[in-house]
């Protein structure tokens, strides 16, 4: 399998300064071929390739992602057959669609692994490029997994923050770097690029392998930036869910079904309603009715999963480290149950209430026993607020004090933390 880095980025942002960087990594020891096209422009120096005795083959055939898609395809397979590279980098036109060339790499039948996906965004001229090239420069944002923000040196800390924001308004998932190219070491930068896994690509990848899998799924903020991209992927036709069976994390009881915030409504406004799953194969707790019939129900939607083997269940974490709605002293071997929600998640929650007197004191949640029976499990925890979450996670310590901790037990657990959330660790 040959792994694709694909650094795309206007010109002049820094493609060039990024992919030289990483050409003094363990790439070095690499067969590495670079596919560049910047129009009339060679973007990586002659003489620096020469010098820094890596084995580049180059092909400027035309642009790789508008009308030559074709010749791109054809020329990947000759630069394979005839070279036989480890890794290929490509530098793409900066008034590109990277998702142009991303669909070409995925549908050229050719063993490649698409490794890493980065932008390079010029952090001053971020604004004005949406502005001025809405639709190469969205896509750019869109698809990347990782966005370098380049000369983060010569602007105010504002106007990283503003570009960052403006980052997340397309892409809420994206890793952004914001430290200065030239303070990045190229090894901690080469792994930084390539570890950043997209949920997304592993739910989709876990679909395409089995149509009949089955996802254990969470709502909240965290997941929605993800259910959006599963939604794109699916108007691409990359995926189809309709034999996808699908089982929910929790639902709050005392709101109705149809109540803006129950998590019914979150499930089919942000993924349900724009896929093709089938109604009869989603699963969300019932909280509805008298105590005892809650209690049935309870048990009803505990029998029903542990007959279903869950491949992936998608988890946020609370503030206080709940997954699911189990709050801090449940414990490890609860199964599905009536839960009082503590205050510290009511206070999280209130923002999607008018009032936290609107916020519902009780849910439906499956137990943390239920959880840890998925053969896999993605966590993905974002935002400045979840910072100390973080930190009492990956503190190591298990405790039922701190729900979360349980995962260090599951043998196959991916954590996806995005920079602000990391913030608390990089400053220890
Ligand atoms: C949601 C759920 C909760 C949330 C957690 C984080 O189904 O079970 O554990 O994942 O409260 O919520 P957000 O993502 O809104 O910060």
């Amino acid at each position: 399998m040959v792994k694709v880095d694909i650094i795309s980025g206007f010109l002049g942002a820094g493609k060039t300064t990024l992919i030289q960087k990483l050409f003094k990594t363990k790439i070095a020891n690499e067969k590495v071929a670079l596919i560049e096209n910047e129009f009339g422009e060679i973007g990586v120096d002659g003489a620096f390739l020469k010098n820094s005795g890596i084995e580049i083959k180059e092909i400027n055939s035309g642009c790789i992602c508008c009308s030559l898609v074709g010749n791109f395809e054809d020329a990947l397979r000759e630069l394979i057959d005839t070279y036989r590279p480890d890794r290929i980098i490509i530098e793409p036109s900066g008034v590109g669609k990277l998702s142009d060339i991303i669909s070409a790499i995925k549908n050229s039948g050719l063993n490649l692994k698409l490794n890493v996906i980065c932008t390079v965004v010029d952090g001053g001229k971020c604004k004005m490029y949406l502005n001025n090239f809405g639709e190469f420069y969205i896509d750019q944002i869109r698809e990347a997994n990782t966005i370098l923000l380049s000369k983060t040196d010569k602007i105010s800390e504002q106007k990283v923050i503003e570009a960052c924001e403006l980052i997340k308004t397309y892409n809420p998932t994206v890793t952004i770097i914001t430290t200065p190219i030239f303070e990045l070491d190229g090894e901690f930068l080469l792994e930084n690029l390539e570890e950043t896994v997209s949920l997304v690509d592993l739910l989709i990848e876990q679909v395409k392998n089995n149509p009949r899998s089955t996802l254990g799924l969470a709502t909240g903020s965290s997941p929605i930036g993800t259910y959006q991209k599963i939604i794109e992927a699916y108007n691409n036709k990359e995926v189809s869910f309709k034999d996808v069976t699908t089982y929910n994390l929790d639902e709050y009881c005392g709101i109705d079904i149809e109540h803006p915030q129950s998590y019914y409504r979150f499930m089919h406004d942000n993924l349900f309603d724009h896929v093709d799953v089938k109604e009869q194969n989603v699963h969300i707790p019932s909280a509805r009715g008298t105590k005892s019939e809650i209690q049935a129900q309870c048990n009803a939607y505990n029998e029903a999963l542990k007959k279903a083997s869950i491949d992936i269940q998608l988890l946020g974490i609370g503030g206080n480290g709940h997954i699911g709605f189990n709050e801090p002293g449940t414990s490890f071997e609860q199964e599905t149950f009536v839960v009082t929600l503590a205050e510290r998640t009511r206070e999280d929650n209130k923002r999607f209430f008018n009032s936290i007197d609107e916020v519902p004191t009780h849910a439906v949640t499956m137990g943390i026993k239920n959880i840890m029976q998925a053969k896999s499990i993605l966590m993905l925890i974002s935002g400045k607020g979840k910072a100390e979450t973080v930190v009492k996670l990956l503190s190591g310590e298990v405790t039922t004090d701190f729900p979360a901790s349980i995962l260090y037990r599951h043998e196959d657990v991916t954590i996806v933390v995005d920079e602000d959330a990391y913030s608390a660790m990089t400053k220890k």
